[in-house]
Protein backbone atom coordinates (compact mmCIF):
# COMPACT_ATOMS: atom_id res chain seq x y z
CA UNK A 1 0.00 0.00 0.00
CA UNK A 2 1.39 4.04 -0.72
CA UNK A 3 2.14 5.93 1.62
CA UNK A 4 -1.03 8.17 1.20
CA UNK A 5 -2.77 5.44 1.25
CA UNK A 6 -2.23 4.50 4.93
CA UNK A 7 -1.54 7.91 5.89
CA UNK A 8 -4.83 8.41 8.29
CA UNK A 9 -5.97 11.97 9.43
CA UNK A 10 -7.58 13.50 12.90
CA UNK A 11 -6.41 10.14 14.84
CA UNK A 12 -7.23 10.02 18.59
CA UNK A 13 -3.74 10.12 20.56
CA UNK A 14 -5.19 8.98 23.88
CA UNK A 15 -5.59 5.22 23.47
CA UNK A 16 -1.66 5.25 22.38
CA UNK A 17 -0.65 7.04 25.74
CA UNK A 18 -0.14 5.28 29.28
CA UNK A 19 -2.09 8.69 30.87
CA UNK A 20 -5.34 7.80 28.47
CA UNK A 21 -5.45 12.01 27.58
CA UNK A 22 -4.96 13.70 24.60
CA UNK A 23 -7.13 15.00 21.55
CA UNK A 24 -6.35 13.93 17.84
CA UNK A 25 -3.18 13.86 15.60
CA UNK A 26 -3.82 15.78 12.14
CA UNK A 27 -2.06 13.34 10.39
CA UNK A 28 -0.83 10.08 11.81
CA UNK A 29 1.49 7.18 10.12
CA UNK A 30 2.76 4.09 11.57
CA UNK A 31 5.76 3.23 9.59
CA UNK A 32 6.70 -0.68 9.81
CA UNK A 33 10.54 -0.65 8.31
CA UNK A 34 13.24 2.11 8.07
CA UNK A 35 12.34 3.16 4.43
CA UNK A 36 8.13 4.02 5.73
CA UNK A 37 10.46 6.10 8.05
CA UNK A 38 12.75 8.00 5.47
CA UNK A 39 9.16 8.62 3.19
CA UNK A 40 7.29 9.83 6.34
CA UNK A 41 9.58 12.17 7.47
CA UNK A 42 10.02 13.77 3.59
CA UNK A 43 6.29 13.70 3.23
CA UNK A 44 6.29 16.22 6.24
CA UNK A 45 9.56 17.73 6.05
CA UNK A 46 8.56 18.97 2.48
CA UNK A 47 5.24 20.53 3.64
CA UNK A 48 6.72 22.40 6.43
CA UNK A 49 4.78 20.17 8.58
CA UNK A 50 5.80 19.76 12.39
CA UNK A 51 6.87 16.13 12.89
CA UNK A 52 6.57 14.11 16.25
CA UNK A 53 7.84 10.38 16.87
CA UNK A 54 5.56 7.82 19.39
CA UNK A 55 6.98 4.65 20.59
CA UNK A 56 5.29 3.46 23.76
CA UNK A 57 3.49 6.79 24.79
CA UNK A 58 4.37 5.93 28.23
CA UNK A 59 6.29 9.33 29.20
CA UNK A 60 4.05 11.58 27.34
CA UNK A 61 1.40 13.95 28.26
CA UNK A 62 -1.16 14.91 24.90
CA UNK A 63 -3.12 18.10 25.12
CA UNK A 64 -6.55 18.54 24.70
CA UNK A 65 -6.45 19.56 21.72
CA UNK A 66 -4.27 17.33 20.47
CA UNK A 67 -1.30 17.51 17.56
CA UNK A 68 -1.31 19.76 14.54
CA UNK A 69 1.07 17.85 12.77
CA UNK A 70 2.25 14.54 12.20
CA UNK A 71 2.78 11.43 14.59
CA UNK A 72 4.89 9.11 13.45
CA UNK A 73 4.24 6.04 15.39
CA UNK A 74 7.68 3.57 15.41
CA UNK A 75 6.58 0.04 15.18
CA UNK A 76 9.56 -1.22 13.62
CA UNK A 77 9.97 -5.10 14.65
CA UNK A 78 12.83 -7.55 15.58
CA UNK A 79 15.76 -8.38 18.15
CA UNK A 80 18.84 -10.48 16.69
CA UNK A 81 21.54 -11.56 19.04
CA UNK A 82 24.58 -11.33 18.29
CA UNK A 83 28.02 -12.80 20.52
CA UNK A 84 29.69 -9.65 19.84
CA UNK A 85 33.84 -9.69 20.75
CA UNK A 86 34.15 -11.88 23.62
CA UNK A 87 32.43 -15.18 24.86
CA UNK A 88 31.73 -13.04 28.18
CA UNK A 89 28.86 -10.22 26.35
CA UNK A 90 26.23 -10.80 24.01
CA UNK A 91 25.10 -7.71 21.70
CA UNK A 92 21.23 -7.76 21.51
CA UNK A 93 20.14 -5.37 18.35
CA UNK A 94 16.37 -4.42 18.99
CA UNK A 95 14.07 -2.16 16.56
CA UNK A 96 12.93 0.89 18.29
CA UNK A 97 9.28 -0.79 18.42
CA UNK A 98 9.74 -3.97 20.74
CA UNK A 99 8.05 -3.99 23.58
CA UNK A 100 10.99 -2.78 26.41
CA UNK A 101 9.81 -5.40 28.79
CA UNK A 102 9.75 -8.18 26.52
CA UNK A 103 12.88 -7.68 25.88
CA UNK A 104 14.18 -7.15 29.39
CA UNK A 105 12.22 -11.20 30.00
CA UNK A 106 14.11 -12.69 27.02
CA UNK A 107 17.76 -11.69 27.84
CA UNK A 108 16.70 -12.63 31.34
CA UNK A 109 15.33 -16.24 30.13
CA UNK A 110 18.82 -16.58 28.15
CA UNK A 111 20.89 -15.34 31.47
CA UNK A 112 21.95 -12.34 30.30
CA UNK A 113 22.75 -9.74 33.01
CA UNK A 114 22.62 -5.55 33.00
CA UNK A 115 18.83 -4.56 32.10
CA UNK A 116 17.38 -6.90 35.19
CA UNK A 117 16.64 -3.52 37.14
CA UNK A 118 14.83 -2.64 34.21
CA UNK A 119 11.79 -4.94 34.46
CA UNK A 120 8.29 -3.68 34.42
CA UNK A 121 8.65 -0.35 32.84
CA UNK A 122 6.41 0.68 30.01
CA UNK A 123 6.98 1.59 26.76
CA UNK A 124 9.52 0.55 24.05
CA UNK A 125 12.76 -0.35 22.79
CA UNK A 126 13.16 3.06 21.03
CA UNK A 127 12.40 5.28 23.85
CA UNK A 128 15.07 3.85 26.36
CA UNK A 129 17.86 6.01 25.26
CA UNK A 130 16.22 9.13 24.37
CA UNK A 131 15.65 9.85 28.32
CA UNK A 132 18.40 7.31 29.51
CA UNK A 133 15.37 4.93 30.88
CA UNK A 134 16.79 4.17 34.87
CA UNK A 135 15.27 2.46 37.83
CA UNK A 136 16.42 0.06 41.03
CA UNK A 137 20.28 1.06 40.33
CA UNK A 138 20.42 0.77 36.52
CA UNK A 139 20.63 3.20 33.87
CA UNK A 140 20.23 1.73 30.09
CA UNK A 141 23.29 4.19 29.35
CA UNK A 142 25.56 1.47 30.91
CA UNK A 143 24.93 -1.10 28.48
CA UNK A 144 24.01 0.90 25.62
CA UNK A 145 26.37 -0.11 22.74
CA UNK A 146 24.93 1.68 20.10
CA UNK A 147 22.36 3.38 19.06
CA UNK A 148 21.11 3.57 15.35
CA UNK A 149 18.48 6.66 14.50
CA UNK A 150 17.64 8.38 11.19
CA UNK A 151 18.86 12.46 11.13
CA UNK A 152 16.62 13.94 10.48
CA UNK A 153 18.95 17.15 9.19
CA UNK A 154 21.30 15.47 7.21
CA UNK A 155 18.52 12.86 5.99
CA UNK A 156 20.78 9.95 6.62
CA UNK A 157 21.06 6.89 8.85
CA UNK A 158 23.77 7.25 11.48
CA UNK A 159 25.09 4.36 14.23
CA UNK A 160 25.97 6.53 17.37
CA UNK A 161 28.08 4.98 20.00
CA UNK A 162 27.34 5.78 24.14
CA UNK A 163 30.02 8.35 24.45
CA UNK A 164 28.51 10.13 21.00
CA UNK A 165 25.15 10.01 23.22
CA UNK A 166 26.07 11.89 25.82
CA UNK A 167 23.58 10.64 28.21
CA UNK A 168 23.43 11.89 31.54
CA UNK A 169 20.14 11.83 34.67
CA UNK A 170 16.56 11.30 32.16
CA UNK A 171 18.77 12.65 29.53
CA UNK A 172 20.69 12.29 26.24
CA UNK A 173 21.52 14.47 23.58
CA UNK A 174 18.14 12.60 21.62
CA UNK A 175 16.36 15.17 24.42
CA UNK A 176 18.77 18.27 25.25
CA UNK A 177 21.04 19.56 22.54
CA UNK A 178 19.70 17.50 19.41
CA UNK A 179 16.02 17.49 20.25
CA UNK A 180 13.98 16.41 17.69
CA UNK A 181 17.16 15.67 15.64
CA UNK A 182 17.29 12.20 15.40
CA UNK A 183 14.23 9.52 15.21
CA UNK A 184 15.78 6.09 16.92
CA UNK A 185 15.02 3.03 14.86
CA UNK A 186 17.49 0.46 16.75
CA UNK A 187 19.15 -0.14 19.87
CA UNK A 188 22.11 -2.43 20.44
CA UNK A 189 22.57 -3.21 24.50
CA UNK A 190 25.57 -5.06 25.59
CA UNK A 191 24.75 -7.22 28.07
CA UNK A 192 26.89 -9.88 29.97
CA UNK A 193 26.73 -13.61 29.70
CA UNK A 194 25.88 -15.18 33.12
CA UNK A 195 26.60 -12.35 34.72
CA UNK A 196 25.08 -11.46 38.67
CA UNK A 197 22.24 -9.31 39.29
CA UNK A 198 22.81 -5.97 40.38
CA UNK A 199 21.79 -5.30 43.75
CA UNK A 200 22.29 -1.23 44.60
CA UNK A 201 19.13 -0.42 44.94
CA UNK A 202 17.97 -0.17 48.96
CA UNK A 203 14.43 -1.16 48.13
CA UNK A 204 15.60 -4.16 45.98
CA UNK A 205 18.01 -5.07 48.74
CA UNK A 206 15.40 -4.87 51.65
CA UNK A 207 13.08 -7.25 49.31
CA UNK A 208 15.91 -9.86 48.80
CA UNK A 209 16.07 -10.02 52.75
CA UNK A 210 12.77 -10.88 53.07
CA UNK A 211 12.31 -13.17 50.53
CA UNK A 212 15.33 -15.08 50.10
CA UNK A 213 16.98 -16.71 52.68
CA UNK A 214 20.18 -15.23 54.57
CA UNK A 215 23.35 -15.15 51.96
CA UNK A 216 21.19 -16.72 48.75
CA UNK A 217 22.57 -15.11 45.41
CA UNK A 218 19.59 -13.89 43.72
CA UNK A 219 19.02 -15.07 40.21
CA UNK A 220 18.39 -12.47 36.91
CA UNK A 221 14.82 -14.38 37.49
CA UNK A 222 14.20 -13.55 40.48
CA UNK A 223 15.30 -9.96 40.18
CA UNK A 224 12.79 -9.28 37.77
CA UNK A 225 10.03 -11.02 39.96
CA UNK A 226 10.97 -8.57 43.26
CA UNK A 227 11.37 -5.65 40.93
CA UNK A 228 7.78 -5.91 39.28
CA UNK A 229 6.41 -6.47 43.04
CA UNK A 230 8.08 -3.24 44.15
CA UNK A 231 6.64 -1.59 40.71
CA UNK A 232 3.61 -2.97 41.01
CA UNK A 233 3.37 -1.80 45.03
CA UNK A 234 4.55 1.79 44.10
CA UNK A 235 1.39 1.42 41.41
CA UNK A 236 4.03 1.69 38.60
CA UNK A 237 3.24 -1.60 36.97
CA UNK A 238 0.68 -1.49 34.37
CA UNK A 239 -1.78 -4.00 35.46
CA UNK A 240 -5.38 -3.45 33.66
CA UNK A 241 -7.68 -2.13 36.01
CA UNK A 242 -5.57 -0.87 38.44
CA UNK A 243 -6.68 3.23 38.07
CA UNK A 244 -3.23 4.00 39.77
CA UNK A 245 -1.55 2.91 36.80
CA UNK A 246 -2.94 4.88 34.32
CA UNK A 247 0.01 7.80 34.56
CA UNK A 248 3.37 8.71 33.03
CA UNK A 249 5.46 7.13 35.82
CA UNK A 250 7.64 9.29 37.39
CA UNK A 251 6.27 12.88 36.61
CA UNK A 252 8.78 15.32 38.20
CA UNK A 253 12.69 15.07 38.00
CA UNK A 254 14.27 14.47 41.06
CA UNK A 255 15.66 17.86 41.71
CA UNK A 256 19.67 18.06 41.66
CA UNK A 257 21.18 20.70 44.50
CA UNK A 258 24.27 21.59 45.98
CA UNK A 259 25.22 19.35 49.11
CA UNK A 260 25.16 22.75 51.00
CA UNK A 261 22.06 23.43 50.80
CA UNK A 262 20.39 20.24 52.69
CA UNK A 263 20.64 22.50 55.93
CA UNK A 264 18.24 24.91 54.56
CA UNK A 265 16.27 22.10 53.12
CA UNK A 266 16.14 20.36 56.84
CA UNK A 267 15.23 23.58 57.97
CA UNK A 268 12.25 24.21 56.21
CA UNK A 269 11.18 20.71 56.54
CA UNK A 270 11.90 20.49 60.37
CA UNK A 271 13.45 17.10 59.09
CA UNK A 272 16.46 15.45 57.35
CA UNK A 273 15.95 15.56 53.80
CA UNK A 274 16.75 11.81 52.66
CA UNK A 275 19.07 11.64 49.53
CA UNK A 276 21.46 10.52 46.88
CA UNK A 277 24.61 10.32 44.80
CA UNK A 278 23.95 11.86 41.59
CA UNK A 279 26.32 9.60 40.13
CA UNK A 280 30.25 8.40 40.26
CA UNK A 281 32.20 11.65 38.22
CA UNK A 282 34.05 13.64 40.71
CA UNK A 283 32.34 16.61 39.28
CA UNK A 284 29.43 15.73 40.60
CA UNK A 285 30.56 15.15 44.00
CA UNK A 286 29.53 18.43 45.25
CA UNK A 287 26.00 17.85 44.12
CA UNK A 288 23.10 15.34 45.75
CA UNK A 289 19.38 14.09 44.67
CA UNK A 290 16.64 14.98 46.57
CA UNK A 291 13.41 12.52 46.54
CA UNK A 292 11.19 14.97 44.63
CA UNK A 293 8.26 12.73 45.87
CA UNK A 294 9.50 13.63 49.65
CA UNK A 295 9.59 17.59 48.76
CA UNK A 296 6.33 17.42 47.58
CA UNK A 297 4.61 15.77 50.81
CA UNK A 298 6.86 17.95 52.76
CA UNK A 299 4.87 20.74 50.85
CA UNK A 300 1.74 19.81 52.09
CA UNK A 301 0.64 17.61 49.07
CA UNK A 302 -0.23 13.88 49.93
CA UNK A 303 -1.15 10.71 48.30
CA UNK A 304 -4.43 10.87 47.02
CA UNK A 305 -4.74 14.31 46.62
CA UNK A 306 -6.88 15.56 43.65
CA UNK A 307 -8.11 18.67 41.17
CA UNK A 308 -11.12 16.79 39.54
CA UNK A 309 -9.76 13.75 38.02
CA UNK A 310 -6.26 14.59 38.21
CA UNK A 311 -4.83 13.49 41.45
CA UNK A 312 -1.40 12.13 43.15
CA UNK A 313 -1.19 8.42 43.03
CA UNK A 314 -2.32 6.81 46.07
CA UNK A 315 0.52 4.18 46.24
CA UNK A 316 3.60 7.07 45.17
CA UNK A 317 3.77 10.84 45.44
CA UNK A 318 5.81 11.31 42.19
CA UNK A 319 3.37 9.82 39.84
CA UNK A 320 0.35 11.70 38.86
CA UNK A 321 -2.90 9.85 37.37
CA UNK A 322 -5.73 9.87 35.70
CA UNK A 323 -8.80 8.79 37.75
CA UNK A 324 -10.69 8.31 34.80
CA UNK A 325 -11.48 11.46 32.43
CA UNK A 326 -9.00 13.92 33.55
CA UNK A 327 -7.83 16.45 30.64
CA UNK A 328 -4.18 16.97 30.12
CA UNK A 329 -5.14 20.59 31.24
CA UNK A 330 -6.33 19.07 34.86
CA UNK A 331 -3.01 17.22 35.38
CA UNK A 332 -0.99 20.46 34.19
CA UNK A 333 -3.25 22.56 36.59
CA UNK A 334 -2.31 19.86 39.03
CA UNK A 335 1.58 19.75 38.33
CA UNK A 336 1.58 23.46 38.33
CA UNK A 337 -0.39 23.60 41.95
CA UNK A 338 2.52 21.00 43.29
CA UNK A 339 5.64 23.09 41.52
CA UNK A 340 4.21 26.28 43.39
CA UNK A 341 3.91 24.45 46.60
CA UNK A 342 7.46 22.82 46.74
CA UNK A 343 8.99 26.60 45.45
CA UNK A 344 7.16 28.38 48.59
CA UNK A 345 8.10 26.02 50.83
CA UNK A 346 12.19 25.08 49.48
CA UNK A 347 13.06 27.40 46.57
CA UNK A 348 13.16 24.60 44.88
CA UNK A 349 11.77 24.26 40.96
CA UNK A 350 10.69 20.61 39.55
CA UNK A 351 11.05 20.11 36.68
CA UNK A 352 8.47 17.90 34.83
CA UNK A 353 9.64 14.37 33.92
CA UNK A 354 7.33 13.20 30.65
CA UNK A 355 7.16 14.82 27.36
CA UNK A 356 4.31 17.10 25.96
CA UNK A 357 2.60 17.56 22.83
CA UNK A 358 0.66 19.71 21.08
CA UNK A 359 1.18 22.91 24.05
N1 LIG B 1 9.27 8.92 48.56
C1 LIG B 1 8.30 9.60 49.26
N2 LIG B 1 6.99 9.30 48.98
C2 LIG B 1 6.63 8.41 48.05
C3 LIG B 1 7.61 7.72 47.34
C4 LIG B 1 8.94 8.00 47.61
O1 LIG B 1 8.60 10.43 50.09
O2 LIG B 1 5.41 8.23 47.83
C5 LIG B 1 10.68 9.24 48.85
C6 LIG B 1 11.26 8.31 49.87
O3 LIG B 1 12.21 9.05 50.63
C7 LIG B 1 11.95 7.25 49.05
C8 LIG B 1 12.49 8.09 47.90
O4 LIG B 1 11.45 9.05 47.66
O5 LIG B 1 13.00 6.62 49.72
C9 LIG B 1 12.77 7.35 46.63
O6 LIG B 1 11.59 6.70 46.17
P1 LIG B 1 11.64 5.61 45.01
O7 LIG B 1 12.64 4.57 45.36
O8 LIG B 1 10.26 5.14 44.75
O9 LIG B 1 12.22 6.36 43.78
P2 LIG B 1 11.94 7.80 43.14
O10 LIG B 1 13.16 8.62 43.36
O11 LIG B 1 10.66 8.37 43.56
C10 LIG B 1 13.05 7.13 40.88
C11 LIG B 1 12.73 7.18 39.41
C12 LIG B 1 11.75 6.08 39.04
C13 LIG B 1 12.38 4.75 39.38
C14 LIG B 1 12.72 4.75 40.88
C15 LIG B 1 13.46 3.50 41.30
C16 LIG B 1 12.94 9.50 38.72
C17 LIG B 1 12.23 10.74 38.30
N3 LIG B 1 12.16 8.47 39.06
O12 LIG B 1 11.85 7.41 41.58
O13 LIG B 1 11.54 6.14 37.64
O14 LIG B 1 11.52 3.67 39.09
O15 LIG B 1 13.59 5.86 41.19
O16 LIG B 1 14.75 3.53 40.80
O17 LIG B 1 14.16 9.45 38.71
C18 LIG B 1 10.15 7.11 35.95
O18 LIG B 1 11.15 7.71 35.56
O19 LIG B 1 9.05 7.25 35.39
C19 LIG B 1 10.26 6.24 37.11
C20 LIG B 1 9.21 5.59 37.62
Amino acid sequence: MSFTTRLEEHKLLAPFTTFAIGGPARWFFQANSEDDVVEATAWAHHREIPLFVLGGGSNLLVADAGFNGLVLRVDLHGTSVDPGLSTSHKIYRAAAGEDWDSLVQRTVDQNCAGVECLAGIPGTVGGTPVQNVGAYGQEVSSVIDRVRAFDLEDRVFVELTAAECAFAYRSSRFNSTDRGRFLVTRVDYRLQVDGPPSLRYPDLQRAIAEHLSPGAQPTLQQVVALVRNIRQSKGMLLVEGDPDCRSAGSFFKNPIVAKSRLTQIAAAAAKEPPHYPVGLAPELAATVKIPAAWLIEQSGLPKGHALGDAAISSRHTLALVNRGKATAAEILALAAQITAAVHDKFGISLELEPVLLGF
